[in-house]
């Protein structure tokens, strides 16, 4: 995947303007592309407990998009971050074998009218480095136990590892 299939997996729910957050942004693939897609009026928090990559990520920040501030922090427990217009959740939900705490969390941290984008491998079997991946089917009625609603795929992107990535938009209302 490069920076063009980046922004395609997330343009489709990403209006301009507005706070987003990254939880498990690592180096800064999908903050890029977002800080693209938000543009210079918006703001993103790119969120990891991994400092290391947070500071490759700030490496890598170009002038003209979002602005971009990084937090080292666990999103697994409450970060004070809150109103937010929308999250990114990039190959990061994987991690996660216990998933509805933490989406929990997440419902918190947006406002009424913000949304969720996910991007993960299509596949609900994991392997030693994508231990807890989720299907997109699986996705759906996961986020809707969750409280999200009107979840829908939103771009694939063909994958040499586990065959295909997915990203899916979820309204918190
Ligand atoms: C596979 S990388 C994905 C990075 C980026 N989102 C992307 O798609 O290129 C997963 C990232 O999630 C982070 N991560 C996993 N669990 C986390 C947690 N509980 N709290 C914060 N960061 C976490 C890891 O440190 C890592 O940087």
């Amino acid at each position: 995947m490069d920076h063009a299939d980046h922004v395609r997996l997330l343009r489709e729910g990403v209006t301009r303007g507005g706070t987003w957050a990254d939880l498990g942004a690592g180096t800064g693939a999908f903050t890029l592309a977002l800080a693209e897609l938000v543009g210079p009026s918006g703001e993103i928090v790119a969120v990891d407990r991994d400092r290391g990559a947070l500071h490759e990520l700030e490496r890598a920040l170009r002038p003209g998009g979002a602005t971009v501030r990084t937090l080292g922090a666990d999103f697994t427990k409450p970060i004070a971050v809150n109103s937010l217009d929308g999250v990114v959740m990039a190959n990061s939900l994987h991690f996660v074998r216990d998933k509805s705490p933490v989406l929990a969390l997440v419902h918190t941290m947006l406002k009424p009218s913000g949304r969720l984008l996910l991007v993960e491998y299509d596949t609900d079997n994991g392997n030693p480095y994508v231990p807890h991946p989720l299907s997109f089917e699986t996705w759906r009625a996961l986020a809707d136990a969750s409280g999200f609603t009107g979840t829908r795929k939103l771009a694939t992107v063909p994958s040499r590892f586990l065959g295909r990535i997915y990203s899916a938009e979820s309204l918190r209302a």
